[in-house]
């Protein structure tokens, strides 16, 4: 039997290659001999490398002021304490949604022509979204965040940058009594001041609520004025259910206050509120996206937007450092006849790791179930015992049946009908590979990457997973 000792590298997610600093990482060396400021907090290793000391806020915002300067051209500031956003970590989401926006999947609908409108929620005191989509792609923005020190540096940090001020209105999310809650939520209550206007920062903390859902100020809805259209609204929302939670990452320092890292419910409920929202907005954004940072929960946000009736759903993984995160797309346009754009052809090579293993499963009983898994919806299986593998071939038709009813992932036009429309086979083998004991590494090859079912080729790889991990594996955290 084939063994690996770990998942391979290629296999991981790669910084997006569009990304400044995908072949050209920062250099501190020479960042430190432009720029003064920054110098006291360069060191070297034994070895001769400059480092900067993660754990330093002041010296991760000074590479982020010499970074957004040097790289960017943009004049840029935080107060002490404040979100400091990563500048080549930032940069992947702004080319994902570059993608999906020259991606064919959904007709360009844009009434601007070729200017490009996005509405980023949450812009925080960096304004980052923004500043980067404005300097690097021309794109304008709107951008909402509702405390008053966010308002006001993200504000500063537009006016301070004249050849892209133009391009970024900063929005207050007002919080006034008579909040409009979608009507998919049940909830009505609203955690607004009465006061309306103004939250000093200080003083916005939300009630803590049982059910987990959102009871905060408006997101989209109520935000967005009548009329408006946006190619794409973005997200880094506040991830935490509360500040123990958000903890402190010994490894980096990179800020964040009460307000920019915790939200009652966490990510989940915040997302979910996005969800409910754009099913009310529906066209008014061609594309809805949010980071993501645990993927427990985009299973959960994945299901919603079935329960909501998207037509698109989109994943992707981010690099950022040694933590994920995903990017979640959804839309309401109808999709184009074709089911995958080449632009943004997935991975033909998918893989996981099967952790923690029942003592009485092995190798060979988790290739047989793989077997059995496809065999179920009639696709053709041939199983090589002796090199751990089952070659599979499945129809339109067998893949939909993996798919129904079903959490979907990935490229995917959610509408069976459009579906069915391709008619050629999926074509791919799965191999199963002994790590440690208790640890098997599946994977999951495509044949032909040109079929026209090759978008479902992730969505059926995460089915299989799902399956071999209930039947196999012992309950373990999903993150
Ligand atoms: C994690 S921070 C993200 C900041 C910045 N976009 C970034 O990526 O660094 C989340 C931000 O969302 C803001 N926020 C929370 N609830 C909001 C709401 N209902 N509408 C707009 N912004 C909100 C917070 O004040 C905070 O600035």
């Amino acid at each position: 039997m084939p063994s690996k000792k770990r998942r391979r590298k290629e296999e991981r997610p790669k910084i997006h290659p569009k990304n400044k600093y995908s072949d050209n990482p920062p250099d501190f060396a020479l960042l430190a001999s432009l720029y003064p400021s920054f110098k006291p907090f360069v060191f070297y290793s034994r070895e001769g490398r400059p480092k900067i000391d993660w754990t330093d806020f002041n010296a991760t915002r000074e590479l982020t002021r010499v970074l957004l300067l040097h790289d960017h051209g943009l004049d840029w500031w935080i107060p002490d304490g404040q979100l400091c956003p990563t500048v080549p970590n930032r940069s992947n989401y702004i080319h994902w949604i570059e993608d999906l926006l020259s991606s064919d999947i959904i007709p360009k609908t844009n009434s601007n022509g070729d200017n490009v409108r996005g509405f980023d929620i949450g812009t925080g005191a960096n304004c980052i979204y923004p500043l980067l989509g404005a300097s690097l792609l021309g794109w304008s923005f709107v951008a909402s965040d509702l405390t008053d020190v966010a308002l006001e540096w993200a504000e500063r940090n537009v006016k301070n940058n004249q050849h892209v001020s133009e391009l970024i209105e900063i929005r207050k999310v007002k919080c006034s009594q008579n909040t409009h809650t979608p009507e998919v939520l049940n909830n009505t209550e609203s955690a607004c001041s009465e006061e309306g206007e103004g939250l000093p920062s200080s003083s916005f903390h939300l009630p803590e609520s049982k059910d987990k859902s959102y009871h905060g100020p408006p997101i989209l809805v109520n935000v967005v004025r009548d009329g408006e259209k946006f190619d794409f609204c973005m997200c880094n929302p506040p991830f935490f259910e509360s500040i123990e939670e958000a903890g402190l990452n010994p490894k980096t320092s990179c800020g964040g206050t009460h307000e920019e890292m915790v939200c009652p419910g966490g990510e989940k409920a915040f997302i979910t509120r996005i969800i409910e929202d754009s099913a009310v907005l529906k066209q008014s954004f061609r594309w809805y996206t949010s980071m993501v940072g645990r993927k427990v929960n985009l299973k959960f946000l994945i299901a919603k937007l079935r329960e909501v009736g998207v037509t698109i759903v989109k994943t992707t993984e981010f690099v950022q450092g040694q933590t994920c995160r995903w990017g979640l797309a959804w839309s309401f346009v109808p999709p184009t006849k074709k089911i995958i754009s080449p632009h943004v052809t997935e991975k033909n090579i998918i893989s996981f790791m099967l952790e923690g293993l029942q003592r009485q499963f092995g190798a060979i009983q988790v290739l047989q179930s793989v077997e059995s898994f496809f065999h179920a919806v009639g696709a053709s299986c041939k199983l090589n015992a002796s090199t751990f593998t089952v070659d599979i071939t499945a129809s339109t038709d067998h893949c939909n049946a993996l798919l129904r009813n079903e959490v979907k992932h990935h490229d995917e036009v959610a509408s069976c009908s459009n579906v069915q429309e391709a008619s050629p086979n999926l074509c791919f083998r799965v191999s199963v590979f002994q790590q440690i004991p208790g640890t098997l590494l599946i994977k999951g090859s495509l044949q032909h990457r040109d079929s026209p079912l090759s978008g479902l080729f992730s969505s059926i790889i995460q089915q299989l997973e799902d399956a071999l991990r209930s039947k196999f594996c012992r309950e373990k955290a999903n993150f």
